[in-house]
C-alpha cells in the first residue's frame, strides 16, 4: 500500500502545548476556570484586537450565548442567516426561539449575498448573524452601513476565520458580537473551546453571567453585582442566578494550551495563506474553481469546487473514488456539509413549509460539488503539487 497520506488536520496540538500542560499541571491546584482563562481571555482579546472576551467550551456555545443575548433584549424576531454554516448557529436561533430566515451565498468568498440580505430585512428582522467560510471575509462596507443605519444587530461568525481581515481589520471585530472556536481541526486549538467577544461592557457582563449559570457572581464588575445584592437581600450574594443561563465554562488547562497556541498563530496563518495560494496556482482552473476573493484571507483547509462543466454525480463519484484511493482525507459540502436546509433539523422544524431550492443556488453548488482537504503549516510545496497533480487528473 502507499504511503502517502494526507490528512485533514496534522500537528495542530505539539510537544509545546504538552509541556505547557505538564508545566501547568506541576505547580497548579485550581483546575476549574480560574487565573489562567482570565490570561487567555486577556491574551485573545489583545490578538483580535477587541476590548472583552469570554472563554467557553465551544464554537457552537459562542453562538449560543450570542442568540441568548438577543434573548434578553428581543421576545421574538427574525434573525438572517446563510444556508451555509454550521448547525449551531441555526440551532442557537431556532433554541431561543427566533425564526432563521435563510439566504444563499457567493461562490467567491462562500459568504451570504448582500443583495438578498437587504431583501429580507424586514420590521420583523432583529439580527443577522453572517458566517465567514473557511478563513473567508464575508463583510462590505455597504452592508455594515445598511445595518447601522436600519438598527440591525450584526453577529460574526469567525469560528473558521481566525485571522482574516475586512479593511485590514481582523474579522469579529465589527459585529455587536463574534464568536470563535478552538476545536482542533481550526487555526488553533484548545482541543475543545471557543470565544465571545464584543466591544460592548454590556454585552460583556451579560454573556459572563450566561456562561455560568446566569449567576450574578460571574460579572465582572462590582457595580453590576451590588445592583443585585442590594435588590435581592433575601437571596444568598454567592447564589443569585440574574438569568436563565447555561454552564459552558472551560478549564484552566483549556486554557494553558489557548496561551501556548496563541503564541505561533500568526506565523500558521502565514504558511497556511502561502500554501492556500499555491494550490491554488498548481490546480486545473477548467476543472476547478480557482478565483476566489482572497483579500484578507485566512485560509486553514483547501478548497474544492467543481467547474460548471464538472458538476455532475459520476465525475463526483470518479474524485471521491480517487481521493480514497490516494489516502487524501476530504470532506464534502464545507462548513456544516452544505446546505443547512436539507439537514433534519431546519426541515422539521419548517414542518410542511418547504424551502425551494431552486433560490439557494450557490448553496446546492457547495453542497453536492465542493470539498475541503487539510492545509497545515507544515505541508511542502512538493506534497501540494503531488495532490494537485492528483486531482488534475482526475476523469
Ligand atoms: C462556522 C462554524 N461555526 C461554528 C462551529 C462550531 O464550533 P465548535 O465545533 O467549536 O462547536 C463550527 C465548527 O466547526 C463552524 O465551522
Amino acid at each position: 500500500m502507499s504511503k502517502f497520506f494526507h490528512p485533514l488536520m496534522h500537528n495542530n496540538f505539539n510537544r509545546s502545548d504538552i509541556t505547557s500542560v505538564k508545566n501547568f499541571l506541576d505547580k497548579s491546584k485550581i483546575l476549574t476556570s480560574n487565573k489562567k482563562v482570565k490570561e487567555f481571555e486577556e491574551k485573545w482579546s489583545r490578538w483580535q484586537g477587541i476590548k472583552y472576551s469570554v472563554f467557553v467550551n465551544s464554537g457552537s456555545s459562542a453562538n449560543l450565548l450570542s442568540v441568548s443575548y438577543l434573548k434578553t433584549i428581543y421576545d421574538s424576531g427574525e434573525i438572517i442567516v446563510p444556508t451555509l454554516t454550521w448547525s449551531s448557529d441555526i440551532s442557537s436561533i431556532i433554541n431561543s426561539g427566533f425564526k432563521p430566515v435563510f439566504v444563499d451565498i457567493n461562490l467567491n468568498n462562500l459568504g451570504a449575498i448582500e443583495e438578498e440580505i437587504i431583501k429580507k430585512i424586514n420590521k420583523k428582522t432583529i439580527a443577522v448573524f453572517l458566517t465567514h467560510v473557511l478563513g473567508f471575509n464575508c463583510l462590505s462596507s455597504k452592508l455594515i452601513k445598511y445595518l447601522k443605519s436600519k438598527k440591525i444587530i450584526l453577529l460574526e461568525d469567525c469560528c473558521e476565520s481566525h485571522g482574516a481581515k475586512f479593511n485590514k481589520k481582523r474579522v469579529g471585530n465589527f459585529g455587536l458580537i463574534s464568536n470563535f472556536s478552538f476545536y482542533y481541526a481550526h487555526h488553533m486549538t484548545t482541543i475543545e473551546g471557543g470565544m465571545v467577544c464584543t466591544n460592548n461592557k454590556k454585552v460583556y457582563e451579560i454573556v459572563r453571567m450566561l456562561r455560568g449559570h446566569g449567576l450574578v457572581r460571574e460579572a465582572s464588575l462590582k457595580s453590576t453585582r451590588n445592583k443585585y445584592f442590594k435588590k435581592y437581600k433575601d437571596l444568598n450574594d454567592q447564589f443569585i442566578f440574574s438569568l436563565p443561563g447555561y454552564n459552558v465554562r472551560s478549564t484552566e488547562i483549556n486554557a494553558v494550551i489557548g496561551i501556548n497556541q496563541l503564541k505561533y498563530l500568526n506565523s500558521n496563518i502565514i504558511k497556511r495563506n502561502q500554501n492556500f495560494n499555491y494550490f491554488l496556482n498548481n490546480l486545473d482552473n477548467e476543472k476547478y474553481l480557482t478565483k476566489f476573493n482572497l483579500n484578507g484571507v485566512s485560509n486553514y483547509a483547501l478548497i474544492i469546487i467543481f467547474h460548471k462543466k464538472f458538476r455532475t454525480i459520476k465525475f463526483r463519484s470518479s474524485f471521491e473514488k480517487t481521493l480514497k484511493a490516494k489516502r487524501i482525507e476530504f470532506r464534502r459540502g464545507m462548513a456544516g456539509g452544505g446546505n443547512q436546509l436539507r439537514q433534519p433539523y431546519v426541515r422539521d422544524y419548517f414542518k410542511n413549509k418547504k424551502h425551494e431550492m431552486k433560490f439557494f443556488k450557490n448553496s446546492e453548488i457547495v453542497h453536492f460539488y465542493s470539498y475541503y482537504i487539510g492545509n497545515f503549516p507544515s505541508l511542502t510545496k512538493k506534497k501540494i503539487k503531488l495532490i494537485c497533480k492528483i486531482l488534475n487528473n482526475v476523469n
